[in-house]
């Protein structure tokens, strides 16, 4: 079976996930047909076009140094010169607007393109309206890499659908994480923040992350996946920028730990990102910084725990193949029904 993809989106993701289809793809039957990032985009005509696209994805450079980069090419010229199967969506959040994300995934929509997405933006904004929208169109959409990429935390809250699931409470970014391990170890919040962007772990306007933004925008995927209408506006956040830095040693001395905590309550309609001090048997108080880890709560108080490695990049490409391994099986079955 033969796959043609685009990858929308050429930055650390969409590199790391060049690589992987290189590594994987003709195995699969898959082949990459073009690529676009803010600037233009490259459609591949030929083996030397492809191989210019694994040299710049392997070295780390940006589309525009690709020999065949059309300027001011966008997702619509890509599609059409391209009728691509499946789209990989590697852009940049947009919370507040939620543009140009949104037109962008309702364009592949249109045209019938399924997609697999690191981008959390349009399903943090309105996942139920979104999945139906592409459910009608006969279009996939494979998400797991938008939350605890490399742990599968979206297909453990799938499985628990119909379930009583009272909440979960969740450590779900790394960088927040990072950040309070070195204000534990002495360092005040600005130096620890100063130290995680000069070491790549946050970006370097690291509001999406210390704001919350980013695991408000997981959480809401969580709730909207166990059947709750909650989108990322919904969704409380506290920021970290505020954390009282003794309370953050002292709970370290009183065997608790602070930590950057994602909240669903949901019987109690709750849903926020704050700073909470975690005590007893948590497993969220051991969560090293580089994972997540997801407490769900279930019927008579029983929690169930799932924690891993989430990100960077190489990693976030991996589970975005996962996704596509799937997709390549619904088509199939799709097509033997016919
Ligand atoms: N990095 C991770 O480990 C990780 C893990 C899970 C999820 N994610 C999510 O994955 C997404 C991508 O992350 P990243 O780290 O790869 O970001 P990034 O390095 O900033 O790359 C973003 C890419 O999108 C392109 N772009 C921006 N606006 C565009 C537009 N309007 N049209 C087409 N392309 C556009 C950029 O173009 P230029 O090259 O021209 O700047 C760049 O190539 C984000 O939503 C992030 O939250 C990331």
């Amino acid at each position: 079976m033969n796959v043609g993809v685009v990858i929308v989106g050429f930055g650390s993701v969409g590199r790391a996930l060049t690589v992987e289809l290189g590594n994987v793809g003709s195995r699969l039957g898959v082949r990459v047909l073009g690529a676009l990032s803010s600037r233009g985009g490259v459609v591949v005509r030929g083996a030397r076009d492809l191989n210019a696209l694994h040299r710049l994805a392997s070295s780390g450079l940006k589309l525009d140094e690709h020999p065949s980069f059309r300027e001011g090419m966008g997702l619509g010229d890509l599609l059409s010169s391209t009728s691509p199967n499946l789209a990989f969506v590697a852009l940049p959040p947009s919370y507040v607007t939620g543009e140009p994300n949104e037109s962008m995934f309702r364009e592949l929509v249109e045209r019938g393109v399924s997609i697999v997405t690191a981008d959390k933006t349009v399903l943090a904004r309105g996942f139920r309206g979104f999945m139906d929208y592409a459910e009608r169109r006969g279009v996939y959409v494979g998400f797991r890499a938008t939350v605890a990429a490399g742990t599968p935390f979206t297909d453990l809250v799938r499985g628990l659908r119909g379930r009583e699931v009272a909440g979960f409470r969740a450590i779900l970014n790394s960088t927040t994480n990072y950040i309070l391990s070195l204000v534990e170890s002495g360092m005040s919040f600005r130096e620890a923040l100063g130290r995680a962007v000069r070491e790549g772990y946050a970006e370097p306007d690291p509001s999406v992350d210390v704001d919350g933004w980013d695991p408000a925008a997981k959480l809401a995927i969580l709730a909207s996946v166990l059947g709750r209408d909650v989108g990322i506006h919904n969704v409380e956040r506290v920021s970290l920028r505020g954390v009282d830095e003794g309370g953050v040693r002292s709970a370290v001395r009183e065997g608790c730990r602070v930590r950057y905590v994602a909240e669903a309550l949901i019987d109690r309609e709750v849903f926020r990102v704050a700073p909470l001090k975690v005590c007893g048997n948590s497993q969220l108080l051991r969560t090293p910084s580089t994972h997540n880890c997801i407490e769900i709560y279930v019927e008579g108080g029983e929690v169930i725990t799932l924690s891993g490695p989430a990100g960077p990049a190489w990693r976030t490409a991996k589970v975005m193949i996962s996704d596509m391994v799937e997709y390549i099986e619904r088509r199939a079955r799709f097509r033997s029904n016919l």
